[in-house]
């Protein structure tokens, strides 16, 4: 009994290998689900990402609840999404998610103004783009805190009202720094990994409990030109555009990817980690330029960054 059912779990591996491989020939927007009148709740929405995907989100038809710590910033994001769609309603709280408090206390508020959620986007970010003798401590803190550990309090204040209607989408926005990890990015690279941790095992425990209509998708994208990390350098890989970004994201949202690697190049970063030599990937990683990508990185504050402790011109890498 017991093998025959693994045969049919491999048979099924198969399948969905095949069936993957088969979809990518297909136009993605004829497999978009529909997200009108659903309401969409996205932190870090008064900036960059978060506010491209509400002005999409409201094109769609989508109810739009912003939240950030920038209050002029999610004043602009109403303003553009009311304009995209007067339709839709748009609602935006002050709200630092590193307060889990302050995150139970507006989802409520929420739920109250406006409905329950339909659509959780985990966007809010923070980058500190030093070396680690560099960084303070509480600011690695804070990079945990607002990258990934605010996850966890955004997702508890929803997720009962998602799994009470088995329907709903949980989206996370990671970062290629959660595939591999970065000089100078000690602290976002492994905040980052811990998102796609987070998102990867509440898949495993919404499968486990059959709650197949609360959807989950974490995203990767790479260097995106939002102003969050002003002043990089991306030698071989052009910077994406926000816009770009944000169009690739709600194509993976629409069509439930659990798995959104913007461009698609980065789908084979875990792969080559693991099939490469170590050695092989250090000078892949150098080639790509991944130990100059963060030199001249100013970040959100516009100030050149000092790295005092490591000198990072003294890399004789073989
Ligand atoms: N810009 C990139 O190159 C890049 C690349 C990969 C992934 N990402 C990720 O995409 C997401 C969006 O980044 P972006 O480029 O739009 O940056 P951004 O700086 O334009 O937007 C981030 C927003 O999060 C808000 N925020 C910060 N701390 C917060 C807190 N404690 N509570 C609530 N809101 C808070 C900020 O005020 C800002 O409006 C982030 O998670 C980022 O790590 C960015
Ligand atoms: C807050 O948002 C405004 C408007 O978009 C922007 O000009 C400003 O730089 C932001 N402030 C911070 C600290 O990010």
């Amino acid at each position: 009994m017991k093998s025959s059912n693994n045969f049919i779990a491999f048979l099924l591996i198969f399948y969905y290998w095949i069936r993957g491989m088969l979809l990518f020939f297909v136009p993605k927007s004829l497999r978009f689900k529909s997200v009108k009148d659903r309401l969409v709740l996205i932190t870090g929405g008064g900036s960059g990402l978060g506010r491209a995907l509400a002005i999409r989100f409201a094109k769609r038809g989508a109810h739009v609840v912003v939240w950030d710590v920038n209050k002029s910033g999610l004043e602009e994001t109403v303003e553009l999404v009311k304009g995209a769609n007067p339709d839709v309603k748009v609602k935006s709280y002050v709200c630092d998610i590193t307060d889990r408090h302050l995150v139970y206390e507006t989802a409520a508020k929420v739920k109250r103004d406006v409905s329950a959620v339909d659509i959780l986007v985990n966007n809010a970010g923070v980058v500190n783009g030093k070396n680690l003798m560099d960084i303070p401590d509480e600011k690695i803190v804070q990079t945990f805190q607002v990258n990934a550990i605010s996850h966890f309090w955004t997702v508890k204040a929803v997720l009962p009202d998602m799994m009470a209607r088995d329907s709903g989408h949980i989206v996370s926005i990671a970062s290629v720094a959660g595939s591999t990890g970065s000089c100078q990015l000690t602290d976002y690279c492994a905040s980052k990994f811990a998102a796609v941790g987070f998102e990867e095992s509440l898949r495993f425990e919404l499968l486990n409990a059959n709650l197949l209509g609360v959807k989950s998708t974490v995203v990767l994208p790479y260097f995106i030109n939002t102003g969050m990390f002003a002043g990089f350098k991306s030698p071989i890989l052009p910077a994406l555009e926000p816009d770009y970004v944000a169009d690739q994201i709600m194509a993976g949202i629409l069509t439930d990817a659990e798995h959104v690697a913007v461009p698609r190049i980065c789908y084979t970063l875990n792969t080559l980690k693991t099939i490469l030599p170590t050695k092989a990937f250090y000078k892949l990683y150098e080639v790509l330029g991944g130990y100059e990508v963060m030199e001249d990185f100013v970040g959100r504050d516009g100030a050149k960054h000092n790295n005092n402790y490591i000198n990072n011109n003294n890399r004789k890498v073989k």
